[in-house]
């Protein structure tokens, strides 16, 4: 009965789709290369995994409108990360531990066992007692239909864990042994709580894999955790950490234990738009990492989710990023190689110097482009640079890199009559011969990467098409600028 009760919820849903697909493809805010939901909201990347020869990303889905609500797992395929096919929506709400009251199938992750696709996931219900938060299972042996577990749920939250903070696992392999790390708050503190299981059904309490003593919020949503080299990091998007709600902690593990103590944190990206990162590793060895674009009510800086609902969607994903160390073990977020595809109208520039005119520079269509470039620090007496994006009609939004106070901001407040706020970093330039800066922009975003892909901001712009121009300027001396090189961009969903 429930198993056709899924089915059902997913036919209607499939149904809603049909219907607002042409609505939402004809949107004028709709990204042209970044990852987006066939129709209403998107938040979280969820079960990224390549397999079967193709990569999955599973995302948390609400199909009937541009606002969160009733989550179902939207699913699609793609060879590259950069075209993609949607498959039917793999998981609704449907068994009295994921039906809906604003609940649903919250945030999960997949792994190949046995032989099939399973997904860990969190159901959530509200029966009128306030939200019960679960870990659930769900399997496919095509990888397209899926079907939950009888035994569900698998996991129930410890004691003195709150019914409502336990959610998000993120399930990986270990010798014969599967690992599964899930996000939870306990005494008001965030807590990253680590299971082990022998065969993915049947979970146990391992240890407290990290903890927050205040300092690293109260909550961490969508932890992850994994291995680079000989180190582990761990990577947790805390509720009630102030402006910090993406951050990494690299450090050592021990398998025998459960623990894993860190020395050294940092911030994945510095943006508005950046949230719960979910790692998955690609064919060749590369570890990956995908964001959901947008930010939640409860951030500091949140204004709203932007107006894209008026075009019947809201969300997607970031582009995807590969991590890397530094020689000093912290973290680089490196766009991956695969976009170098879309490349198209390549601009490029012998070194130039720019003052306090503004120098006018292409890069594509003004709206969707790629631009790379080097500030040559040594030749540089400026005390600041500033690149103004998607100008026009009197708006622009303002990118300051600070060489004096070593900081780099993003000023939204006049960049579309919409956004606000003034996204800011710290950098760290001592010593540096030069300052790389790396921007993808698409129909309505702004991901500039900079100081080795450390100080990272992507940001949501509604801007009309119209706002296209690109300006450079100086204040307080002059800015020399090398291996300037520009595209546009092909449009991925045609
Ligand atoms: C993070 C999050 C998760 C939850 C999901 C619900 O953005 O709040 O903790 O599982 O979104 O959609």
């Amino acid at each position: 009965m429930s198993k056709e009760l899924m089915l059902r919820n997913i036919e209607r849903a499939q149904r809603a789709i049909d219907e607002n697909r042409e609505t939402v493809k004809n949107g004028r805010m709709r990204q042209r290369y970044h990852f987006m939901g066939e129709t209403g909201w998107i938040n979280d990347p969820n079960g990224l995994i390549y397999y079967k020869g193709k990569y999955h990303f599973f995302y948390q889905y609400n199909p009937y409108y541009g606002h969160w609500d009733y989550m179902h797992w939207g699913h699609a395929v793609s060879d590259d990360m950069l075209h993609w096919e949607y498959l039917p929506l793999a998981l609704a709400p449907s068994e009295s531990y994921d039906d809906h009251m604003r609940g649903g199938c919250f945030s999960g992750s997949a792994i190949e066992h046995d032989g099939k696709l399973f997904l860990m996931y969190t159901g959530v219900t509200n029966d009128g007692k306030g939200f019960e938060q679960t870990q659930c299972i769900a399997y496919s042996e095509d990888g397209i239909h899926f079907e939950k577990y009888d035994g569900n749920p698998v996991l129930t939250p410890p004691e003195g864990v709150p019914s409502h903070m336990f959610r998000d696992p993120k399930v990986w392999k270990h010798g014969d042994t599967y690992y599964m790390v899930c996000g939870a708050s306990r005494d008001n503190k965030a807590q990253a709580l680590l299971y082990r299981s022998d065969d993915m059904l049947h979970w146990t309490f391992f240890n407290v894999l990290a903890e927050s003593r205040g300092e690293w919020g109260y909550m961490w949503e969508c932890p992850d955790f994994y291995q680079i080299g000989d180190k582990y990091v761990l990577m947790v998007s805390p509720m009630g950490a102030g402006e910090r709600t993406v951050v990494y902690m690299v450090g050592d593990f021990d398998y025998e234990t459960g623990k894993f103590s860190y020395q050294i944190n940092g911030e994945i990206d510095w943006g508005y738009d950046y949230y719960a990162p979910q790692s998955f590793v690609a064919p060749d060895g590369r570890r990956l990492i995908v964001a959901w674009a947008n930010c939640w009510d409860w951030m500091p800086f949140w204004k709203d989710w932007g107006p894209t609902y008026k075009e019947g969607w809201c969300g997607f994903f970031n582009i995807p990023r590969e991590v890397r160390f530094m020689p000093d073990h912290t973290l680089q977020f490196v766009p991956i190689k695969e976009l170098e595809k879309l490349r198209k109208d390549e601009c490029k520039l012998d070194c130039f110097t720019v003052g306090k005119d503004a120098v006018q520079l292409t890069a594509g269509d003004g709206v969707s482009f790629e631009m790379k470039m080097k500030i040559d620090l040594v030749k540089t007496d400026a005390e600041e640079l500033e690149l103004d994006l998607r100008c026009g009609n009197g708006r622009k939004v303002i990118c300051v890199f600070d060489f004096k106070k070593g900081q780099m901001c993003v000023v939204r407040d006049n960049s579309d009559g919409w956004s606000q706020g003034t996204s800011r970093s710290t950098m760290l330039l001592q010593g540096k011969q030069e300052l790389d800066i790396h921007i993808f922009s698409d129909q309505s975003s702004i991901e500039i990467f900079t100081n080795q892909y450390q100080n990272n901001h992507a940001n949501n712009i509604f801007a009309e098409n119209t706002q296209n121009q690109i300006e450079i300027h100086t204040y307080g001396g002059e800015a020399v600028i090398k291996d300037y090189e520009a595209y546009g961009m092909q449009e991925c969903f045609l």
